[in-house]
């Protein structure tokens, strides 16, 4: 049939209401296909999978996954030499998968007792693995390998616009509502300095904790983490085929080396992987998308870093286009916590039109809790987001905190007043136009705190002269600016509470503490991780649940009718 007769074919079909009322639904605004093995559009059961095998010769891995080591690729090498323990590999790869799976989700057996088994496990056979869970066994096996017992969160604290006095008000208001790393990235790259300082500075109002982050190119970044101006690194991205790593100028053992850099000044560092970026880059090698990405995970674990933001992150588009990419985004963070890493769960780019199913790929992070359930919460608008959109926004904040209330599960925030919202804004407002003036940098007018105060994103800023701005930037670089120079300079000008608090975070780098796995600080500015608050579920009635002041906080939204006084409470 020719474009017409096909178009008019389709003209005079009759569609029921139903079907119209359906067509319209957000939901069909997303993506879908079918299964493609052969380019990798498969989540995690692909035909050219390989079967998992190991063979151990002289304390060597000389087969791993049907390839002989001759036969090795760079990431088998790195995965062989680095990730695998060659003393246990041969018992722990004659357990069956399905055994292992059922270890993953029995909580009468340990966390230590299942690492034990996933330190001799090859890709392929984490897969089989896998294969054998559904979605409640996945959140189940994830309730007791999540390294550290508390659940936290990560927020996006961007703008549009890359104003500095938004991204620190905007840190302050994360920092308050109980996110433990806020991070924020440009549209204008050669923003980053005051960008990055002015993140540092909002995160540390009372309160105060959070650790901050500047996702750049990585020779920057390193930069401004050496000098203070940030507190940790996470974009160090790893890919599960060689192709696609060379394709990126990188090898594992590149990357290894930037993340010891990071360990040398006591900066904590995670890789990010996930699935679909292998198709997305156009060199999947027909693997399906989890087998791929548990490469990447045992790459993160072969490096030493002491953890993975994974769960698709950037990709999640390609997972979520295929059957049961959700379900392999959710084991993907699971098989990271299995083999005894942080994991930072995604949850952090728009994937969805339908407010359904951006809320259903959230909870089988949100539900068994995980070191950070979203790795990027846009604390901002949509508009502002720089990360390009984030599952969860601003816009969410009581949706998200009445989903907590309403399951009792932590998922790391809590309602605030907004007077205390209005209260931490303005401090680090006036902070940063302190800290600008003593450093002679572009000023900041008290009409532009009063905007950025009130704001819901940088639509409603007073614009700033960029140009000024950029040298300014410039000037931090040239200067040699660190933390220690924004801690004195917030100590010169009264803000002492803020340079103690900010003090506090750099100084833990000298102790190392934070290189511990899931490492965060807590408001009363001790580091807590999977050292002092190991997850210890072992079933019905252990491990972490929401009590005490915890529960308490989390009960409270902004409107909740009292049974004493039945008027409404409006907080
Ligand atoms: N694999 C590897 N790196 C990723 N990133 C995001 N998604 C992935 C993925 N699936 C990294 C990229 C990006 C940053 C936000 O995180 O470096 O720029
Ligand atoms: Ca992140």
């Amino acid at each position: 049939m020719t474009a017409e007769a096909i178009q008019k074919a389709g003209a005079d079909v009759r569609h029921s209401a139903r079907t119209d009322v359906l067509e319209d639904r957000p939901v069909n605004l997303d993506g879908f296909v079918e299964e493609w093995p052969e380019v990798g559009m498969v989540a995690m059961d692909s035909e050219f999978d390989p079967e998992p095998s190991v063979r151990v010769e002289n304390g060597v891995v000389v087969e791993m996954d049907g390839v002989a080591r001759a036969d090795f690729d760079f990431i088998d090498q790195f995965i062989a030499d680095k990730a695998i323990d060659a003393a246990t590999t041969e018992e722990s790869m004659a357990l069956p998968a399905q055994e292992i799976a059922r270890m993953l989700v029995d909580p009468g057996v340990t966390r230590q007792e299942v690492i034990a088994v996933t330190n001799g496990l090859t890709p392929a056979k984490l897969l089989a693995v896998a294969k054998n869970l559904n979605i409640v066994e996945i959140m189940m096996g994830m309730q007791k390998m999540r390294a550290r017992r508390t659940p936290a969160n990560q927020a996006h604290c961007t703008s549009a616009r890359d104003n500095p006095l938004q991204v620190a008000c905007e840190a302050a208001e994360a920092a308050i509502r109980g996110f433990s790393e806020v991070e924020t990235t440009l549209g204008v790259v050669r923003y980053a300095p005051l960008v990055a300082m002015a993140q540092q500075i909002g995160s540390q109002v009372n309160p105060g904790g959070p650790m901050t982050q500047c996702a750049l190119e990585e020779a920057t970044e390193l930069d401004l983490g050496m000098r203070g101006i940030t507190g940790y690194a996470e974009t160090i991205s790893v890919y599960g085929t060689e192709p696609v790593f060379v394709d990126g100028d990188d090898t594992p053992w590149s990357k290894a080396f930037l993340a010891a850099a990071y360990a040398s000044r006591g900066i904590k560092m995670r890789f990010t992987s996930g699935t679909g970026s292998e198709v997305q880059m156009g060199n999947a090698q027909g693997k399906s998308m989890l087998y791929l990405e548990i490469r990447c995970i045992l790459i993160a674990k072969g490096a030493g870093v002491q953890g993975l933001q994974n769960g698709s992150i950037s990709c999640i588009g390609v997972p979520g286009a295929v059957p049961a990419g959700i379900r392999a985004v959710a084991a993907e963070n699971l098989i990271a916590s299995a083999v005894d890493l942080e994991c930072a769960s995604g949850n952090d780019q728009s994937f969805s039109h339908s407010a359904m199913r951006r809320t259903a790929r959230l909870m089988p992070q949100m539900m068994p809790g995980t070191d950070f359930v979203c790795s990027g919460y846009s604390a901002v608008p949509n508009y502002d987001n720089m990360f390009a959109g984030s599952n969860v926004d601003s816009d969410d904040f009581d949706d998200f905190n009445t989903i907590q209330r309403d399951l009792q599960i932590d998922g790391g925030l809590r309602h605030v007043k907004e007077s205390d919202i209005l209260a931490v804004r303005t401090r680090a407002a006036k902070a940063l136009q302190a800290v600008f003036r003593y450093l002679d940098l572009p000023p900041i007018s008290d009409a532009e705190i009063d905007a950025a105060v009130y704001a819901n994103g940088s639509r409603e800023l007073i614009p700033r002269d960029v140009l000024e701005d950029l040298k300014g930037a410039q000037q931090v670089m040239d200067r040699n600016i660190t933390g220690l120079d924004l801690v004195k300079a917030l100590e010169g000008t009264g803000f002492t509470d803020m340079a103690e608090n900010l003090l506090a975070v750099l100084q833990q780098r000298v102790s190392g503490d934070l290189l511990q796995t899931s490492a965060i600080m807590t408001p009363s500015l001790v580091p807590l991780s999977a050292v002092n608050d190991a997850n210890d579920y072992a079933g019905p009635g252990t491990g972490y649940r929401p009590t005490g002041a915890r529960w308490e906080e989390m009960k409270k939204l902004r409107h909740v009718t009292s049974a004493s006084n039945p008027e409404l409470e409006v907080e």
